[in-house]
């Protein structure tokens, strides 16, 4: 694992952006998987920023979001698809026939689970994959006790997960109980993954991920499997590591490690 610690939220933004940048210079047909939720929107506002510069180009690119609720259709205010409409694809130069999100609205959602990870077995498997992490150890919807190999399927989402995307509902009651998500395994099978975690709420969990052991408890640590693993963090949310001085030794300002 690749821990990044940058002194705040805009330079661990920066940081991300960069590293998916990278990726789809390199490789302009690269297949990108994307996560949602409050830490990505200024991920995109920077991704869009580049791109309304000159820097980059989604022209070529696939993508595959982690995840959506069950039971709401793409245009739902609340949907993952309407998130990432509003965040990036409505401002970028993607083609929306090249992006993909699991359909909530599904008639059965264990098929769609299953034509989805064989849809991105089929797109030669993903590049680059954003990550965000929940307080409770959660990437994607992989809530606590979820298996580490799974791929993707229906899970029940906690009463915190829901609470804490009350925000894009209205009514609680509306915020949908079941999700499809990418596994652990679906994310531990990606070439690379990117996780941006910012601010002190998130500290307790990046400690557990990078540095408990290896836990359903916590399925963010499972990304100590992954052979190309960055963790993205501003130093709130570093806090509760207690490795920080190695971390700032190998990478100093979150710069890549030199050999002399
Ligand atoms: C959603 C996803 C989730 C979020 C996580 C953090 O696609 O991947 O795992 O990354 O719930 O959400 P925020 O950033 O809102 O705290």
């Amino acid at each position: 694992m690749k821990v990044l610690i940058y002194d705040d939220a805009e330079q661990a933004v920066a940081s991300a952006a960069d590293h998916l940048i990278a990726v789809l210079n390199a490789k302009p047909d690269a297949v990108l998987g994307l996560a949602t939720g409050g830490t990505m929107l200024p991920l995109y506002q920077r991704l869009v920023a580049l791109y309304q510069e000159g820097l980059v180009s989604f022209g070529k690119a696939v993508t595959f979001n982690l995840d959506e609720y069950i039971g709401i259709s793409p245009d739902h205010a609340g949907s993952y698809h309407t998130y990432m409409r509003n965040v990036l694809f409505d401002h970028v130069d993607i083609d929306l026939s090249r992006t993909y999100l699991p359909r909530g609205d599904c008639e059965d959602a264990a098929t769609e689970a299953a034509e989805y990870e064989a849809l991105i077995g089929a797109s030669g498997g993903i590049d680059l994959q954003l990550l965000g992490i929940g307080q409770n150890g959660h990437i994607g919807f992989n809530e606590p006790t979820s298996s580490l190999s799974a791929l993707t399927r229906i899970k029940t989402l906690t009463q915190d997960t829901r609470n804490a995307n009350a925000r894009y509902f209205e009514h609680f009651e509306d915020i949908p109980k079941y999700a499809l998500t990418m596994g652990i395994g679906s994310i531990l099978a990606t070439r690379s993954c990117v996780l941006l975690a910012t601010g002190v709420a998130k500290a307790q969990a990046v400690a557990a991920m990078v540095e408990g052991p290896v836990s359903a408890a916590c399925p963010a640590s499972a990304l100590q499997l992954h052979p190309k693993a960055t963790i993205v963090l501003d130093k709130d949310a570093a806090a509760e590591l207690t490795l920080t001085d190695y971390y700032h030794h190998v990478h100093p300002k979150g710069a890549e490690s030199v050999w002399n």
